[in-house]
C-alpha cells in the first residue's frame, strides 16, 4: 500500500502539487490525468523522490519514503521504475545492454562498471524482452528502433529491476495510435501478470478510461477527481479540464455534446 498524505511541492510561490492525499493499493493500475501543468510530473517525481516535497508523507508498506536518505534512499528508487516520455534508453548501445541496466542494482557494482553481466542477468533481460515481444532486436542498437519499440524495452528495463511501482510519465504522448496501444498493452499485462502498481500520467482522458482501473484527477496541483472511469461523468471532466474544455466545445456547456465527442475532443 502507498499512502500519500498533505504531499505538497513548491516552486517559489507557485504551489505545483497542493495537499495531496490518496491510498494506491498493491497492484492498482492508476491513470493520473490533468491539463498540462497540472502538476502530474511534479507528483510522480516525489514519488520516487526526484523531487523533493516541499510538506507532506509517502508511506509504502509502512516505511516513510519521504524520510529516506543515502542508500536505503537508493534502494527505494530501484523499487519504482521510471518510463518516460522519451524512452531514455543509451541509443548507441544494444537493446539487451539498455535492459540489463535495469539489473544494475541488483549486481555488485564492479561487475556492472565492467558490464560483466551474469548469465542469469541476461536470461533474465532476454525474457523481459520476450515478454513484450522484441527480443528480435536484442542485438540492435536502441536507436534503430521505433518509438514503440524503443519504449517496451523501457518498459523491459523497468520490469526487470523488479519493482514494487513502475511510474510512468506520459509514455505513449510521443507514439502513434498503434504504438500507443502496443505500449499500453504492455503496462497492463505488466501490472495484471506481476502484480506490479502502475501509476501513470496521461494527457488522453480515452486511453486513461481504457486502461485504468482508478483515475486520479489533478488540476492546479489539487485533487479533484478520485475515483472508477465510469464515475468521470461530463461534470467531472468540466472540472479538470475548466475553462479550456468550455473554449474547446466552443458553444456552451459540455453536457450540449455527446460524450464521445466531448471526450476526443479533450484529448485532442
Ligand atoms: N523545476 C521546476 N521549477 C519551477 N516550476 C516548476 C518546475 N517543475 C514544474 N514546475 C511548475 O509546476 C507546475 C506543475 O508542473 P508539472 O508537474 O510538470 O505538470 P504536468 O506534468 O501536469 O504538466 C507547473 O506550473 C510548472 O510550471
Ligand atoms: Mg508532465
Amino acid at each position: 500500500m502507498l499512502i500519500i498524505e498533505g504531499l505538497t511541492r513548491r516552486f517559489g510561490d507557485r504551489v505545483a502539487v497542493d495537499n495531496l492525499s490518496l491510498e494506491v493499493p498493491r497492484g492498482a493500475f492508476i491513470g493520473v490525468i490533468g491539463r498540462s501543468g497540472a502538476g502530474k510530473s511534479t507528483f510522480l517525481r516525489m514519488v520516487n523522490r526526484l523531487a523533493e516535497p516541499t510538506a507532506g508523507r509517502i508511506i509504502h508498506d509502512g516505511v516513510n519514503v519521504t524520510a529516506l536518505r543515502g542508500r536505503a534512499l537508493r534502494d527505494w528508487r530501484a523499487r519504482c521504475a521510471m518510463v518516460f516520455q522519451s524512452f531514455n534508453l543509451s541509443g548507441r548501445l544494444d537493446v539487451l545492454t539498455n535492459v540489463l541496466v535495469g539489473r544494475l542494482n541488483h549486481v555488485p557494482s564492479y561487475r556492472s562498471l565492467l558490464r560483466l553481466w551474469s548469465d542469469e542477468d541476461r536470461a533474465i533481460a532476454l525474457s523481459a524482452l520476450e515478454s513484450l515481444d522484441i527480443a528480435d532486436f536484442a542485438a540492435q542498437r536502441a536507436e534503430s528502433l521505433s518509438g514503440g519499440q524503443q519504449q517496451r524495452v523501457a518498459i523491459a528495463r523497468a520490469l526487470v529491476q523488479s519493482p514494487d511501482l513502475i511510474l510512468a510519465d506520459e509514455p505513449i504522448a510521443s507514439l502513434d495510435p498503434r504504438n500507443t496501444k502496443v505500449v499500453m498493452d504492455a503496462l497492463a499485462r505488466i501490472n495484471r501478470d506481476y502484480g506490479i502498481t502502475v501509476l501513470c500520467n496521461l494527457h488522453s482522458l480515452d486511453i486513461a478510461r481504457s486502461y485504468c482501473d482508478r483515475l486520479i484527477g489533478l488540476s492546479a496541483g489539487k485533487l479533484v477527481f478520485d475515483g472508477p472511469p465510469e464515475a468521470l461523468d461530463e461534470a467531472a471532466s468540466r472540472e479538470l479540464y475548466g475553462l479550456e474544455a468550455a473554449e474547446v466545445m466552443g458553444a456552451g456547456p459540455l453536457s450540449a455534446t455527446t460524450p464521445q465527442s466531448s471526450s476526443a475532443l479533450l484529448t485532442a
